[in-house]
């Protein structure tokens, strides 16, 4: 066996310190989920219930099936922004009648339902993932459609919701409409674009324009049931395939459509797994507050991988890079994980060479961040460090096995892309509350613009301000920092959540079982050229 021993002093004060920060920065991620988890607040949320409708998540509920886990993405859409903490629609993976599905469901208590900016970004992230691991897709409608005064940015981008629907059909990936509410004009062609309809009676409100659009456009005297009512499209235009009585209801009949679907993965389940020897609870105290200290990252492999172990390929080269085998939850699993931060040239091909094994294999890929970049300065220039960065990023970007990233500290510079940051297509992205990522770090990028901008005034003959170059200095630093950090960018939809550092192994696992649902099969050639 190669069981990873630990050196983790857990009675230590160093051990006692990261652990503290790392739950003061949960708690503020906690803070956050909670904004999402309350919707539109109690307000909107007790005229809901006063209407005798259920909540998104409580839909969501009732859908899957019971006691069994789901997992949310994306719940700090739109941190940050103007809009609310959620952008106004749940996304996720549950598992209804024993099949993973990718369920979505609008919050009606935020705006109506309506979709703003970021709630396009989330949806469309949403088919992304049904798209690639080949997951059904259930969506719970009720919204109001655009957010009008936002039309401009999701008017004309909007369209590409419908589109991956009836992609996802096309492609033999089941979608299902549960319709609770409005869903006017877009909003339509979800239902529209679905190979299956459910509309709940006297509430589902389906039309292209309702009766004040409809009076302006032709006279025409109407109201909403006969317009667009679950009875009519159950009876007249056929749009609706089910005709449920209430929610629970139509929820019901939504588990039953995707009973019927005989909808089987593509791999099987590999049944129950050892689990790792140490206790994932200690996973808090790994992570240095600053990120500027070093830590061993086999301390968390050894917390998050099935019996804790692991084969480590090409130990005693590149070690700034560690990468071997382990399985997760019974899947294999190559890992690459980010040891003293910095990526040489011995790294970046130890990474190109571990990348194409995983390719011949069939093994999907965890990637582990904690780096700083690829190394600058003369030596490593003179070295090849561009072409041996650039043959690992070539590596990451032809591979064919799926990819899951987690950024546990920094992941700054070309490191990220080459660790297969979120431009690099990894199934799944989640960062822990202690990451950062950024171009580079914020004292580095102030130092830079204040060398650039001495230099500047240098060239023009005109004196430097000093003063003025430490106020910009601070205010930059201050800046890059904020933007660096987990919140800000999983409010922009660059991960698909922040999660707490003792449930990797599970929400790894949650992944790793999802992305066998589509079949894995890794890049045999087809890789760019290698510039040796
Ligand atoms: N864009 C922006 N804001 C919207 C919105 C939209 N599409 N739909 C609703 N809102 C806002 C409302 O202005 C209201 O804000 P307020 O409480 O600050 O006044 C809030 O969301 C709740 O809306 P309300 O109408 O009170 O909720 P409701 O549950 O009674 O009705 C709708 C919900 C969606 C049926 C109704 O708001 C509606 O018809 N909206 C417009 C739908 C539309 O035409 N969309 C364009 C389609 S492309």
């Amino acid at each position: 066996m190669t069981v990873l021993r630990t050196a983790l002093d857990t009675a230590g004060a160093e051990y006692a310190e990261r652990r503290a920060a790392m739950l003061g920065k949960l708690d503020e991620v906690a803070g956050e989920h909670d904004k999402a988890l309350a919707g539109g607040g109690e307000k909107y949320v007790a005229r809901h219930r006063a209407r005798g409708k259920l909540l998104a998540r409580e839909r969501i509920e009732l859908l899957v099936d019971p006691d069994t886990p789901f997992l949310e993405l994306s719940p700090l859409a739109g941190w940050g922004s103007d809009y609310a903490v959620g952008a106004s629609l749940v996304t996720g993976i549950g598992v209804i009648e024993g099949v993973e599905c990718l369920i979505t469901a609008n919050d009606p208590t935020v705006r109506g339902g309506a979709s703003n900016p970021w709630t396009l970004k989330k949806a469309l992230r949403a088919n992304e993932v049904a798209s690639a691991n080949r997951l059904p897709v259930v969506s719970l409608v009720e919204s109001g459609g655009a957010d009008l005064p936002s039309q401009k940015e999701i008017f004309i981008p909007g369209g590409a919701l419908f589109k991956d629907l009836t992609r996802l059909s096309a492609a033999g990936i089941p979608t299902v409409a549960v319709v609770f509410g409005n869903s006017t004009a877009g909003g339509a062609y979800v239902p529209g674009m679905s190979d299956h309809v459910i509309m709940v009676k006297e509430r589902a409100k389906v039309f292209l324009g309702g009766p004040p659009l409809v009076k302006m456009a032709t006279g025409e005297e109407s109201d909403d049931e006969s317009l667009g009512g679950a009875e009519m499209h159950a009876r007249t235009s056929g749009l609706a395939d089910h005709f449920a009585l209430d929610e629970p209801d139509a929820l019901r009949q939504a588990r039953r459509v995707v009973a019927r679907l005989n909808w089987r993965k593509a791999h099987a389940d590999p049944g129950p797994a050892e689990p790792p020897k140490y206790d994932e609870e200690e996973l808090l105290g790994i992570v240095p507050g600053d990120l500027k200290a070093p830590f061993d990252p086999r301390e968390v492999i050894a917390r998050i991988v099935d019996g804790s172990d692991f084969d480590e390929f090409k130990p005693l080269y590149g070690t700034s890079l560690t990468t071997g085998w382990a399985q997760l939850h019974g899947y294999p699993v190559g890992i690459l994980a980010n040891a003293q931060g910095v990526l040489f040239s011995a790294e970046s091909q130890k990474a190109a060479q571990f990348i194409q094994l995983a390719n011949q294999r069939d093994i999907p890929l965890l990637f582990l961040h904690n780096t700083t970049g690829y190394m600058v300065g003369k030596e490593y220039e003179q070295g090849g460090i561009i072409k041996h960065g650039a043959m690992m990023i070539n590596a990451v970007s032809n591979s064919r096995v799926p990819h899951l990233s987690v950024l546990m500290g920094a992941s700054y510079g070309a490191g990220h892309y080459g660790m297969c940051g979120r431009a690099y297509d990894p199934r799944f992205l989640f960062a822990w509350p202690s990451a950062k990522s950024a171009v580079m770090g914020p004292q580095q990028l102030a130092g830079v613009l204040s060398i650039v901008a001495r230099a500047s005034a240098a060239a023009k003959g005109q004196p430097y301000d000093d003063d003025g170059d430490a106020a910009l200095r601070a205010m930059v630093e201050q800046q890059i920092e904020a933007e660096s950090l987990p919140m800000f960018l999983s409010g922009r939809l660059y991960d698909d959540g922040v999660i707490d550092p003792r449930d990797t192994r599970t929400v790894l696992g949650l992944c790793l079982s999802a992305v066998h649902t589509a079949p894995v099969e890794g890049a045999r050639g087809g890789f760019g050229v290698f510039r040796m």
